[in-house]
């Protein structure tokens, strides 16, 4: 009989236990950013990295996000075309992926406020000398972009490059290494990444700031939740003015 009642007990504790693990489900001990971990130096993998295998300026920003809404930053990986979707429809909580505000990406999420400045530059092969501004990628030059990157756009709408001169990868890198083994002659790209992956490979970066406007960086959050929005905006605010953001910038450089 006793021991009947223990088990009871037991049973009931338990289950107040679940009701109220239950209860914090929707916004869990975890904050999930979304990004595509193939932009240097804003994500990377690594073997020791921030958070898992993932490091760069965006996961320390988000790690600060989410520590200062006392929760578990989780990062979730994957091709820079789904992001939108994803955190849409919520598989992800946010976007911190060096994903620069634009009109057409605010039809569909909600951005943060500022937190990084860049713009596009051209990646070629180190002894190029044809191709000093954007205007020369015109000139029957085979162009490499990444899927979905405002590079994509920029070559493809603005630049109007014919199609058959673009080759379009998931990856910078992919791009990259085919303008180093001669088979295109430019990768347009963004100035941090692409600095980042010319230098490993050899290659130089030219830059047409008339050409290339200035993109700014922004965290996406599904439309509406202005609740995360706000709480990405107050440690954003907090990151700026305490020049952290430029010490992610300086470290994740080198
Ligand atoms: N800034 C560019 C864009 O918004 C490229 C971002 C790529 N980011 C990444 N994590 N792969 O399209």
């Amino acid at each position: 009989m006793k021991k009947g009642l223990i088990k009871v007990t037991a049973l009931c504790a338990s289950a107040l236990i679940c009701a109220a693990a239950l209860a914090g489900c929707g916004d869990s001990g975890k904050l999930v950013m979304g990004t595509n971990a193939a932009f240097p130096p804003f994500e990377f993998t690594t073997s020791e990295g921030l958070v898992g295998e993932f490091d760069g300026i965006d996961v320390a920003i988000a790690s600060e996000i989410a520590s200062d809404m006392g929760k578990e930053l989780e990062v979730a990986d994957m091709d820079f075309d789904g992001l939108i979707a994803a955190v849409s429809t919520g598989k992800v909580d946010m976007v911190a992926a060096g994903m620069t505000a634009n009109d057409e990406r605010r039809k569909n999420v909600d951005f943060s406020d500022t937190y990084f400045l860049a713009s596009q530059v051209m990646v070629v092969s180190a002894d190029n000398t044809d191709i000093t501004k954007a205007e020369d990628l015109k000139n029957d030059k085979k162009v490499g972009v990444v899927l979905g990157y405002t590079g994509d756009t920029i070559v493809t709408d603005d630049l109007q490059i014919p199609e058959d001169k673009i080759t379009r990868a998931n990856r910078g890198l992919d791009v990259v290494q085919e303008v180093k083994n001669g088979k295109l002659d430019a990768v347009v790209i963004d100035s941090a990444t692409g600095k980042a992956l010319a230098e490993k490979n050899g290659l130089k970066v030219v830059e047409d700031p008339e050409a290339f406007e200035t993109e700014e960086y922004a965290i996406a959050v599904k439309k509406g939740n202005t609740e995360l929005l706000d709480k990405i905006n107050a440690t954003l605010a907090e990151l700026k003015a305490s020049g952290k953001i430029d010490e992610f910038a300086v470290k994740y450089n080198q």
